[in-house]
């Protein structure tokens, strides 16, 4: 049988029973599979990873080493946040890299979105495995890898022209062999979500809506400098509190804010202030293919505008993106 294939026999997980008899299959098949030995996961904090690392903390326990790296172009608290949930909630065995200066200094003055993508997609690669060589006795490498991921690969396999250079961890270098453990690999999104409040995992990291590899780095467009990413981080923060605040978190699929490397001419407190905009981008959307705009109320967007301009240094403009995919993508690079 095609390990790789999907039995059409597989019920579709859609409740918590059905989620516990999938963890106890899993925790069961992990356990035959690895024995004593440790595996290595990399763990973003986005859903697949989580889900993966506390199904296996419920298999092995110790044996796991999670890797969280923080390329430095996160979400505010994002990284805090994986910190608190695994290590001190899950008592994970869990290795925090703070990698900020390596791939900042590797970006700077690189405008090129794709080029951009490369560099942290590749320099993700190594500080991973430079954590890898630094543990001993690491026989395999889980990865959250899930059913639409196989379908993909199947898609460029035949040939499929993809319109960005999507990453995730893989292509590990050759001194650096592992088994892998993918114990999703058969589940749909929506069924991850299930199997993850399943194992206790809280609500928001769980319904965590989707967020590019490539991080805030595709959303500070153009050339990376720290005050435009900083100035972005703050915007983006104050636009998810108040979607969260005014119920929109759970009705639009992804929300965020990218800040263009331009400024234009403002006045602050009597004085010309030149500063970015911010620009929101809402949609909603299937399956990422196409997406449509989500109308946000006119006191929200106010309100938005009002605080980010208030509240973030080097922004003096909120704009709003109108725009469906085609002709724009979801992200601006
Ligand atoms: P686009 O911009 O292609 O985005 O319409 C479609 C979905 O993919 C996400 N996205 C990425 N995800 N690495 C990722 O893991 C990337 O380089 C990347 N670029 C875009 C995007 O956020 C949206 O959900």
């Amino acid at each position: 049988m095609d390990s790789n294939k999907r039995p059409e026999t597989m019920a579709r997980i859609t409740t918590k029973e059905l989620a516990d008899e999938f963890i106890a299959e899993q925790v069961k098949a992990v356990r035959e599979q690895v024995g004593d030995k440790k595996v290595l996961l990399a763990l973003s904090g986005g859903v697949d990873s989580s889900v993966v690392a506390a199904l296996l903390i419920k298999a092995i326990g110790k044996q796991l080493v999670c890797v969280h790296v923080n390329h430095g172009l996160m979400r505010k608290n994002e990284s805090e946040n994986v910190i608190e949930v695994f290590r001190n909630g899950l008592d994970a065995n869990l290795v925090y890299v703070d990698a900020t200066d390596r791939f900042l200094d590797l970006l700077k003055d690189v405008s090129d979105p794709e080029t951009k993508r490369k560099i942290i997609g590749a320099e993700f690669i190594n500080v991973f495995a430079d954590e890898a060589r630094k543990l001993d006795g690491v026989s395999y490498l889980a990865q959250g890898t899930i059913y639409p991921d196989i379908l993909e690969s199947i898609k460029q396999a035949e040939g499929k022209k993809a319109v960005k250079s999507h990453h995730n961890v893989g292509g590990l270098p050759e001194d650096l062999e592992f088994e892998l453990v993918e114990p999703i690999k058969l589940l749909f999104k929506d069924e991850v979500r299930v199997v993850g409040e399943a194992l206790g995992l809280p609500h928001e990291m769980v319904y965590r809506q989707p967020f590019p590899g490539p991080g805030l780095g595709v959303r500070c467009l153009g050339a990376i400098t720290r005050d435009r990413l900083e100035a972005l981080r703050e915007a983006d923060a104050i636009l998810r509190e108040e979607f969260d605040l005014n119920g929109l978190a759970e009705k639009v699929w992804q929300y965020f804010i990218a800040v263009p490397d331009m400024k234009s001419v403002g006045v602050k407190d009597d004085s010309r202030y030149e500063g970015w905009p911010a620009i929101i981008r809402a949609v909603n959307t299937k399956d990422a293919m196409t997406a449509t705009i989500e109308e946000i109320p006119y006191a929200v967007l106010h309100k938005i505008t009002a605080r980010i301009t208030n509240e973030v240094d080097g922004i003096n403009r909120v704009l709003f993106d109108l725009t469906p995919k085609p002709t724009g993508t979801i992200e601006w690079e």
